[in-house]
């Protein structure tokens, strides 16, 4: 590596999690720098299902630590939920984790702010994990960090204040189901006691393991198009999903990072609200979203399944600096006889070749389609791009031209080995 950013290049679900597995096998470290539970990243080996909230994806192999960086938004329960349930299934979890002292923390208030949002008229479609509302805390500096639970004075203090000042929305739900001071303060004393082991300096840890030659991952989460600042605002989430989210997430220079690698479908979908120009027709979409089992994997809703947007994937190639693209689930499209590829939008007389900011033009543009055949055949058992029909390796051969960035691997199957492997240099598990 050394150190090696993987993100998603769309708007979430690419199968940031697989491959991360895939990378883990050699890194010494593995890193979540933003997001939180919104986050379901799912590994599956030797047939067992992983679906990963909190903890990065590196967990499976036994080699790696894993860290939880300053950068993500940490639910206590749904962590020691998802921790207790990985020590079920055999990982050594206590060993190999180390959370950010600087990471904040959603209370059970924000995730009362965010269901009370989703239910008014400015609805996004979030996952209802509370991510907006935590975000929201920290920026305006009534935040509630990791190192805070561990000062029960200071939280005190800073619970009330949280308290009395959402208290208008607050008090919308009914008198037995509002927080209380007193019910937070317990349940977050045991919280801190069951944190207090795994709290660290998570930005010297990196370094440190930087200066000595330690291969290190970091585990993008959502994806570039859901991205706070570079996204389909304000149809996004609240954290910086793109590659600059690793430093600021983590602390580390971006000196230090080599790589960068993007994670793209080998077609897209959606989850929640927001424009999406290269939606599928209904009768294409229901053939992805079935073969594509497309339900989200933190909330099981059923995800819109696109065309692969050309706009959106160089816009992410240029705001992650991308050295290399993974596709992934070309065996989906195993199925179609046509395959459309959006390679721009048109909007009157614009024609934009890249995402534009402005939702209400976005909200106008056609999506431009080139059409290729299909290859109406089984790839899930091409290892290499020689194995692949002549359909299919000229389909990805037209991505690598359109979007002028490097195949680093393509895969054919949600399990481990189904996976062609195209950077020799990759640091991937070996088969
Ligand atoms: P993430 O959030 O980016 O990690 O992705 P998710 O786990 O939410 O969604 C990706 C889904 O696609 C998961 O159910 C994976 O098991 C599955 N998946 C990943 N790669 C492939 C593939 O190449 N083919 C197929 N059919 N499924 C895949
Ligand atoms: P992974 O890491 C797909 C979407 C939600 C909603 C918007 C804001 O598995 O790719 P939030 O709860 O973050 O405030 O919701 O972002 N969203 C995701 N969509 N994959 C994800 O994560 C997502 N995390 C959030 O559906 O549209
Ligand atoms: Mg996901």
């Amino acid at each position: 590596m050394p150190a090696l950013v993987v993100i998603g290049a769309q708007w979430g679900d690419e199968g940031k999690g697989r491959v991360v597995d895939l990378l883990s096998a050699k890194a010494d470290l593995v890193v979540r720098y933003q997001g939180g539970a919104n986050a379901g990243h799912t590994v599956i080996v030797g047939g067992e299902k992983f679906i990963l909230h909190l903890i990065p994806s590196g967990v499976i192999h036994p080699n790696a630590t894993c860290l939880i960086g300053n950068g993500v938004v940490l639910d206590p329960k749904t962590l020691f939920d998802e921790i207790d349930d990985l020590i079920a299934r055999g990982l050594d979890v206590p060993n190999r984790l180390l959370i950010s002292e600087r990471a904040h923390l959603t209370l059970p208030y924000h995730l009362i702010m965010d269901k009370a949002r989703e239910a008014g008229t400015r609805s996004i479609g979030t996952t209802q994990r509370g991510i907006g509302p935590t975000y929201t805390d920290k920026i305006a500096r009534l935040g509630v960090r990791v190192a805070d639970v561990l000062d029960e004075e200071l939280l005190r203090g800073r619970v009330a204040q949280n308290l009395a000042d959402k208290a208008p929305v607050l008090n919308l739900v009914p008198e037995a189901d509002r927080p209380k001071l007193d019910e937070i303060l317990a349940t977050f004393r045991v919280y801190a006691e069951r944190l207090k082991p795994y709290v660290a300096d998570v930005s010297a840890v990196l370094n440190e393991a930087l200066r000595s030659g330690k291969n290190v991952l970091f585990e993008g989460a959502q994806g570039t198009g859901l991205d706070i600042d570079f996204g389909t605002y304000p149809y996004v989430t609240s954290s910086n999903a793109s590659a600059g989210g690793a430093c600021t997430g983590s602390g580390i220079g971006p000196t230090k990072i080599d790589r960068v690698i993007g994670i793209s479908k080998a077609y897209l979908t959606r989850v929640g609200l927001g424009p999406f120009p290269s939606k599928m027709e209904p009768e294409a979409e229901a053939l992805a979203r079935q073969r594509g089992n497309e339900y989200g994997a933190t909330t099981g809703r059923p995800r819109d399944c696109g065309w692969f947007d050309l706009p959106l994937m160089k816009h992410s190639a240029e705001i992650n600096g991308l050295d290399g693209v993974v596709i992934t689930k070309l065996d989906v499209l195993d199925a179609f006889a046509e395959i459309k590829v959006c390679v721009a939008y048109q909007c009157g007389d614009t024609r934009y070749d890249r995402l534009p900011a402005s939702l209400s033009q976005l909200a106008k543009c056609e999506p431009v389609f080139e059409t290729m055949p299909g290859w109406e055949a089984d790839t899930s058992a091409a290892r290499t791009l020689a194995d692949l029909p002549g359909n299919a390796r000229r389909y990805l051969e037209r991505l690598n031209a359109l979007t002028g960035v490097p195949l680093s691997a393509v895969s054919v199957g949600p399990s481990r080995e189904e996976i062609i492997l195209l950077d020799e240099t990759l640091p991937a598990y070996a088969f």
